[in-house]
């Protein structure tokens, strides 16, 4: 699959308008749109023109890495997205859970319509064909492999498919654009683009390691303290800055350089990484009711 490493995309506004035009002309020939997010940053996660890119077609909205978010956040946010009109489903690429689930939500909800209409026609057997959208990093080809599985036998070209393009079978004789829609990320807005650094899903030199991790930290400390005491053994004040936090790590890890400092260094890589990791468990950076949004 092509390659969808944010470090390798530079997103110049003539690669947004030629995504805006592939999306354009891949969208005339499917019936829905599956936008795939992370469910720790349901907002940051998403493409800022999104909604204007995939107005006129029913959507399901995917919350993957469901297994790393916080659960509750992930039913706020499901509301969320089911109050704003489209279809919203927690999933995990990693284990397959709720990926079974895709396909009948879509016809049970937003493709309603569409398939009553084939009903009444008698195009029943009529296949759902869906494409994929996301930003880079949300876990796109590993939905696809998902929803694909053992059935990934390629079915023939169609007319207004680039070569490349191909369709893959799904299960009940649906299809699936076995490309994803690359979407460039909210790269102008600061505080998604340092949640999206958080979890790793942009490159993390848009801050150094010490200052994202402090950031974390300080995130961490007011809405997930116990994670905190409970991964680091560390005791939490509610004036301690980020550096305090980062250095209380590093302390406790054993992190410390000739001259007895603290490698703060190691123990940010430390925090970063076990965040990541789903180590400090289930958390979510952002949620439908912040006012910034
Ligand atoms: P993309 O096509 O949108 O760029 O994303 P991709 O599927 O390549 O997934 C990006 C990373 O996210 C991969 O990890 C993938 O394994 C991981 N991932 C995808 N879905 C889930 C999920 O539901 N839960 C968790 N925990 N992780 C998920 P990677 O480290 O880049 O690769 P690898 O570890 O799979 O080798």
């Amino acid at each position: 699959m092509e390659n969808t490493d944010m470090k390798t995309i530079q997103w110049f506004p003539g690669h947004m308008a030629k995504t805006r035009r592939a999306i354009a002309a891949n969208l005339k020939l499917v019936d829905a749109v599956a936008e795939i997010i992370d469910a720790r940053t349901p907002m940051s996660s998403r493409n800022p023109e999104i909604d204007s890119l995939v107005s006129k077609k029913p959507r399901i909205v995917l919350l993957n890495k469901c297994d790393l978010a916080d659960s509750n956040a992930t039913s706020a946010w499901i509301n969320y997205f089911r109050n704003s009109g489209a279809a919203a489903l927690a999933v995990d690429c990693k284990s397959g859970k709720g990926i079974n689930k895709v396909i009948p939500t879509l016809k049970s909800t937003v493709l309603k319509d569409l398939i009553e209409k084939r009903q009444r026609s008698g195009m029943t057997g009529a296949p759902v064909r869906l494409m994929v959208v996301g930003i880079p990093n949300v876990g796109k080809s590993s939905l696809i492999n998902r929803l694909a599985g053992s059935k990934r036998a390629k079915v023939e070209d169609r007319p207004g498919v680039t070569r490349t393009k191909q369709w893959v079978k799904l299960q009940d004789n649906n299809e699936l654009l076995d490309m994803p829609g690359v979407l460039w990320p909210k790269f102008e807005d600061q505080s998604a683009a340092i949640r999206l650094a958080f979890t790793g899903a942009v490159s993390d030199d848009i801050l150094d390691t010490e200052t994202l991790a402090m950031k974390l930290l300080l995130f961490l400390a007011e809405n997930y303290p116990q994670s905190l005491k409970d991964r680091y053994k560390i005791d939490i004040d509610s004036n301690d800055t980020g550096l305090i936090l980062l250095e209380k790590v590093g302390k406790k890890r054993g992190m410390i350089v000739s001259g007895g400092e603290i490698n703060t260094e190691r123990a940010a890589i430390t925090v970063l990484d076990e965040f990541r990791g789903g180590k400090l468990g289930k958390i979510t950076l952002e949620l439908p009711t912040d006012k910034e949004q």
